[in-house]
């Protein structure tokens, strides 16, 4: 029987590779097993809880105010102890671009055990941005066996870089799969959100913008650039609603909170658990993020999203129009949504579903594969 782990670590991974880790647990002639790496702790657990998924091992590497050195050495050698020690896999699976993800592959490849890399073939081109993303990308390629890539573009990525045909399989992105499996059971948020002004925004029809930030490149000046643009807007449409879940990295509470915290369409909450964010997305205006996942859901829900970064490595949909990139500028982030607040038929534009990263098969596809 063939013997696989799926290694996780951060929130996004969790999601993405939740419905895969479920199915393989059910997928016969595999003895399949999950392992976190806790890179992500309450933001990990939450996701964890809500697809009751249960890890065989768990390696707790978070400490608060970790840089990349800190994680990168206890996941390679955490790694490297439970490939010697408790289970030898004939395949790894790891997910897109994060430390986790790097030093997990990097541990198989030392241990003489195959990788599979899920959401493979995303590139920007440039290795500082998303940082470090984006080195871990072209590193993962460089380590795996096999190539699970969402789009043709992500395949066209790898081809270029002179991976075989053969050992990359086009699947669609796995998040569309998560988000089906939880908007097909959502009729209103959860209790757990109770505490926040979501429900009662949802419920008395009021217009809000949903907002997530978190990337290392953007700390220091370019949250400063985020915030001043958030606060801008916020003074000058009174109408509106600013709903921003903020991210539990240090580096991002504090800028948000010191020059967020004290207006009264400004709603800073904590992390949302899934489904509740899913939720909150269905009903927003709009999205102004610089995250990955986020850019790959909203159109899926017809969302129009500003990305606050200068590059994606998700093209797809703004060549479709529904996306817009507006960098971490604050006289861009401004007049981005403030053109999309006042000129009806642009965001009536900006408002068509479609699903550039896939149909919700992405998983059934990699198990095809995996099972041959
Ligand atoms: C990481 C990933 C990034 C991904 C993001 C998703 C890398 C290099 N970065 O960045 O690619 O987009 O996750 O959110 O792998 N913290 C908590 N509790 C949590 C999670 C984080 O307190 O549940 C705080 C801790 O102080 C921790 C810090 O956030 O030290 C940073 O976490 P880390 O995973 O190193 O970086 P992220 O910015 O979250
Ligand atoms: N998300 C969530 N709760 C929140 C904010 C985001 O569950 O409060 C989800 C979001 O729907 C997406 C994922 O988290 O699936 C994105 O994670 P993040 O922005 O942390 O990382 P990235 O995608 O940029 O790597």
């Amino acid at each position: 029987m063939k013997k696989i782990l799926t290694v996780f670590g951060t929130r996004p991974e969790a999601i993405k590779m939740a419905v895969l880790a479920l199915e393989l647990n059910n997928t016969s002639n595999i003895e399949h097993k999950i392992c976190v790496t806790a890179q992500h702790r309450e933001m990990l657990d939450q996701v964890l809880e809500l697809f009751d998924l249960k890890p065989d091992f768990d390696l707790d590497v978070m400490q608060h105010g970790q840089d990349l050195t800190d994680v990168s050495v206890k996941v390679l050698s955490g790694m490297r102890d439970l490939f010697r020690n408790q289970w030898k896999p004939d395949l790894v699976l790891v997910h897109g671009d994060t430390s986790t993800c790097f030093n997990t592959a990097l541990a198989a490849f030392y241990a003489s055990i195959e990788v599979g890399h899920v959401e493979a073939g995303l590139r920007t081109g440039n290795m500082q941005s998303p940082f470090p993303e984006e080195a871990n990308r072209v590193l993962v390629s460089k380590l795996a066996n096999i190539h699970f890539a969402p789009t043709e573009t992500n395949k066209n990525n790898l081809l270029k870089e002179g991976i075989a045909e053969d050992k990359i399989v086009v699947t669609g992105n796995t998040v569309i799969d998560s988000l089906l499996y939880i908007s097909n059971q959502l009729s209103d948020f959860s209790k757990n959100v109770k505490d926040t002004v979501l429900p009662l925004l949802v419920e008395q029809h009021k217009k809000y913008i949903l907002i997530t930030g978190h990337r290392r490149e953007n700390f220091g000046d370019g949250f400063i650039q985020i915030c001043e643009a958030i606060k801008e807007l916020a003074l000058a449409n009174t109408d509106f609603h600013f709903v921003y879940p903020v991210h539990l990295n240090p580096n991002v509470q504090k800028p948000v909170k010191q020059i967020l915290g004290a207006l009264n369409n400004v709603h800073l909450i904590a992390p949302l658990e899934y489904p509740d964010f899913v939720y909150a997305m269905k009903h927003c205006y709009l999205l102004l993020t610089d995250s990955g996942g986020v850019q790959e859901e909203a159109p899926s829900l017809g969302k129009p999203v500003l990305v606050m970064r200068n590059t994606t490595e998700r093209p797809e949909a703004v060549t479709a129009g529904t996306v817009q990139l507006v960098g971490a500028n604050k006289e861009n982030i401004v007049n981005g949504v403030q053109q999309l607040i006042d000129d009806k038929p642009l965001y009536k534009n900006m408002t068509r579903l479609h699903n550039p990263y896939g149909d919700g098969n992405a998983v059934g596809k990699i198990i095809d594969f995996l099972k041959l």
